[in-house]
C-alpha cells in the first residue's frame, strides 16, 4: 500500500520534473522573451511606443566651431591657426509622425526635429559672438563651377562677387546665430550673366543649406536650419513584431530601399543597413553582433559602429560600441568601399578621399567633406596643413553608443560629425590666389543622448522583475529536483523500486534535510 503510493508520488514528481526542466529551459525564456517583445516592439500597446514616437528629453546638440585666427597670414600662403569655441549647447527635441503600417511588419514615419538654444549650458558663449570662418557657401560655388567648367572660374567668380556682397578672401566674419539657424543672405539679383547660372543651379539642386528668401531674389546660407522643424523621410522601420531580431531596421527612405543612386549604382554602397540610432533589437548574449549598423540619411549611407566590449553603466551590464578606423576606411583600407569614391576634391588624389572623411557631395549635392572632429582616426596628412589647434583625442572626438542588452535601449551615446571643406589655391581668383590649398574645417558637432533617472529607474526596476522571474525559474527547478530524489528514497525504502539500492546510509544522508516530502506521504 505504503510502496503503491510512493510509486505512485516517484512517478507525479518525476513527471513534475519533466514538466519544471521545460518550463526552466524553454517556457521562462519564451515567456520572458515574449514580454520583453511585448514592451519594446514598435507597436502603440509597448512600453516604448510612446517613447520612441516623441522622446521624453531633449538630446544635447554641441556645435563646436573653428574660428580663425590668422586669416590675413592664410591669404598669404601662410597654415592655417585654428581656436575652437564652443560648445554653443542646444536642446534638440524629436518628434515623429506615424504615417501608417505597411507590409510586412513595417511602420512608416516622418522625423522632425526642433532646436533651442541653451544659454545656461552653453556658458558665457552667446548666439551674438563674432567668429571668422572658411566661406562655406562661397568655397563650395567656387569648387562647384571649377568642377564643372575649370577655364571659367575667373569669369564666374566676378558673378559670385555680385553674389555675395564684400568679398574680399574666402572668409566669413559672421555672428554665430546666423551661422547655424538664422542664414547669410546671399543675392540673386545682379546683373552679371553667370549669376543667373548660379542661382539656377541653386534653385534645381536645392542644397539644404540653401535656403530661398522671402521674396525669390535670393537664398539664405545656413548650417542647420533645414534641420529646424523641418520634417525629413519618409522612414520604413521594421516593427519588430515578426521577428524581434529586425526591430528598428529601416528598409526603406524616402520610398527607396537603396541609396545606390548617389554610388554609382553600386548595390554594396546603397545598402540600407541597421537603424536610424534611436532604437535597437536586444541584444543575443549568446550571440553578440561585432558590428551595429545605422543608417545616416545626411550622409545617404550606412555606417557601423565595432564591439568594444562589456561594461556597466549606471549599474547596468551595458555592451559598448564605437566607431573604429575600418568603418572610415579608405579604398586602400577596404576595396569594397571604393564605390564611395566619385568626385575628385583635390588634384593631388586618384579620386578616392583619404582615410577617414567621406565625400558629401554624392549625397548633398555640395562639394563637402564630412569627418569626425579634428580629423579622429583620419589620415595624419591631413593635420600637418595646421599650424595650431587640431588635435585628435579619442574621449573628445570618437562616437559611441552603450546598449543595454535585454532590451536594447540605448544607455549613453555621442555622434560626432565634423564639416570641412577644401580651401583651394585658384590663380585665376584673386580671392584664392595666394592660399595654400587643404582640407579646411569649418565645425563640428556633438548629438548626445542620456537617459533621464527616471528612465534608468524603470529599467532597473524591469531588471528586478527579471530577476525575480530568473530565480522563480531555479526554484521550481530545484522543487522539482527535491520532490523526486524524497520520493524516490521513500519508494526505494518501500521495496516499491527494486533496482534501489536498499539500506545504504548515503541514502538516509540525503533523505534527512528533505524528510518532510515523506512524512506528507505517510500521512496519506
Ligand atoms: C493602436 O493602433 C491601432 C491600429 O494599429 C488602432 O486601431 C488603435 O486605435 C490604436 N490605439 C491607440 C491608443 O492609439
Ligand atoms: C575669433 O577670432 C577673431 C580674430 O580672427 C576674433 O576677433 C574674435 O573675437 C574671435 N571670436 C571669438 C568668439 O573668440
Ligand atoms: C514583403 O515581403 C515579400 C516577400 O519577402 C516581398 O515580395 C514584398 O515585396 C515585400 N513587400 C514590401 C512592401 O516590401
Ligand atoms: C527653430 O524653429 C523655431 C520655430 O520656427 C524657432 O522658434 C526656433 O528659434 C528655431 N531654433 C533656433 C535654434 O533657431
Ligand atoms: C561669404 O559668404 C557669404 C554668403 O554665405 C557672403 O554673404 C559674404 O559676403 C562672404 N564673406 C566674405 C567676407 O567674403
Ligand atoms: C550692372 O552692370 C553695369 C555695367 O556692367 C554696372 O555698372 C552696374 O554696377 C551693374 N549693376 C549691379 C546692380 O551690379
Ligand atoms: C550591410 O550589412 C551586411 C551584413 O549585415 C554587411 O555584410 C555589409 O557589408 C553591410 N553593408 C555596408 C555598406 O555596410
Ligand atoms: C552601484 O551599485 C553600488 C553597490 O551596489 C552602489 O554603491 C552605487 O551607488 C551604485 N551606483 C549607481 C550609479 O547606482
Ligand atoms: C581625379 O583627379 C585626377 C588628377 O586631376 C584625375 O587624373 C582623375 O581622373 C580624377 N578622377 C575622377 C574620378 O574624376
Amino acid at each position: 500500500m505504503l510502496g503503491k503510493r510512493s510509486k505512485m508520488f516517484f512517478m507525479l514528481s518525476l513527471l513534475a520534473l519533466v514538466v519544471a526542466i521545460i518550463l526552466a529551459a524553454w517556457g521562462f525564456p519564451k515567456i520572458v522573451s515574449k514580454q520583453i517583445q511585448k514592451n519594446v516592439q514598435l507597436d502603440n500597446s509597448s512600453v516604448m511606443f510612446e517613447k520612441w514616437r516623441k522622446l521624453p528629453m531633449p538630446l544635447t546638440f554641441k556645435v563646436y566651431v573653428f574660428n580663425v585666427t590668422n586669416v590675413e597670414d592664410v591669404n598669404t600662403g601662410a597654415r592655417p591657426k585654428l581656436a575652437e569655441i564652443g560648445p554653443y549647447v542646444y536642446k534638440e527635441y524629436r518628434e515623429r509622425t506615424i504615417l501608417g503600417y505597411g507590409e510586412n511588419d513595417t511602420i512608416k514615419y516622418m522625423l522632425k526635429k526642433h532646436f533651442v538654444f541653451d544659454p545656461e549650458a552653453s556658458g558665457g558663449l552667446t548666439e551674438d559672438d563674432e567668429i571668422t570662418v572658411i566661406n562655406f557657401s562661397y568655397m563650395a560655388a567656387i569648387l562647384t563651377v571649377q568642377e564643372m567648367m575649370p577655364s571659367l572660374a575667373g569669369v564666374v567668380n566676378q558673378a559670385l562677387e555680385q553674389f555675395f556682397s564684400n568679398l574680399n578672401d574666402a572668409f566669413l566674419r559672421v555672428k554665430v546665430k546666423d551661422l547655424f539657424f538664422d542664414g547669410i543672405p546671399v543675392s540673386c539679383s545682379g546683373n552679371h550673366s553667370a549669376l543667373g547660372l548660379i542661382c539656377g543651379k541653386l534653385k534645381a539642386e536645392a542644397p539644404p543649406t540653401m535656403r530661398p528668401n522671402e521674396d525669390g531674389t535670393g537664398f539664405y546660407f545656413s548650417m542647420f536650419s533645414h534641420m529646424n522643424k523641418t520634417e525629413t523621410g519618409p522612414y520604413e522601420m521594421v516593427r519588430g513584431r515578426d521577428d524581434l531580431s529586425e526591430l528598428g531596421h529601416i528598409i526603406a527612405y524616402k520610398g527607396k530601399n537603396t541609396m545606390k543612386n548617389f554610388w554609382a549604382s553600386d548595390q554594396y554602397c546603397g545598402q540600407l543597413n541597421g537603424s536610424d540610432a534611436s532604437i535597437y533589437p536586444p541584444i543575443d548574449e549568446n550571440n553578440v553582433p561585432d558590428k551595429l549598423y545605422t543608417f545616416e540619411p545626411e550622409v545617404c549611407r550606412s555606417m557601423f559602429a565595432s564591439l568594444m566590449g562589456k561594461t556597466m553603466v549606471y549599474n547596468m551590464t551595458a555592451y559598448h560600441y564605437e566607431v573604429t578606423r575600418d568603418a572610415l576606411a579608405s579604398k586602400s583600407a577596404n576595396p569594397s568601399h571604393k564605390c564611395f569614391c566619385k568626385n575628385n576634391w583635390s588634384g593631388s588624389h586618384d579620386g578616392c578621399l583619404l582615410m577617414g572623411v567621406l565625400n558629401l557631395m554624392p549625397c548633398q549635392g555640395a562639394p563637402a567633406i564630412a569627418s569626425l572632429p579634428h580629423f579622429y582616426l583620419a589620415s595624419e596628412e591631413l593635420l600637418d596643413y595646421f599650424n595650431g589647434g587640431i588635435s585628435p583625442d579619442r574621449e573628445k572626438h570618437n562616437t559611441y553608443v552603450y546598449l543595454e542588452p535585454v532590451t536594447g535601449v540605448v544607455l549613453k551615446g555621442l555622434r560626432r560629425l565634423q564639416f570641412n571643406i577644401e580651401l583651394r589655391n585658384i590663380p585665376s581668383v584673386p580671392q584664392l590666389a595666394n592660399v595654400r590649398t587643404g582640407l579646411f574645417p569649418m565645425l563640428w558637432i556633438e548629438e548626445g543622448a542620456e537617459l533621464p533617472t527616471a528612465v534608468i529607474e524603470e529599467l532597473k526596476e524591469s531588471h528586478k522583475l527579471l530577476n525575480y522571474v530568473e530565480a522563480v525559474r531555479w526554484i521550481i527547478l530545484a522543487a522539482a529536483i527535491l520532490a523526486v530524489l524524497g520520493s524516490g528514497v521513500a519508494a526505494a525504502r518501500s521495496g516499491a523500486l527494486p533496482i534501489w539500492p536498499r539500506q545504504t546510509n548515503s541514502v538516509s544522508f540525503i533523505l534527512s534535510p528533505n524528510a518532510n516530502v515523506m512524512d506528507v506521504n505517510k500521512v496519506h
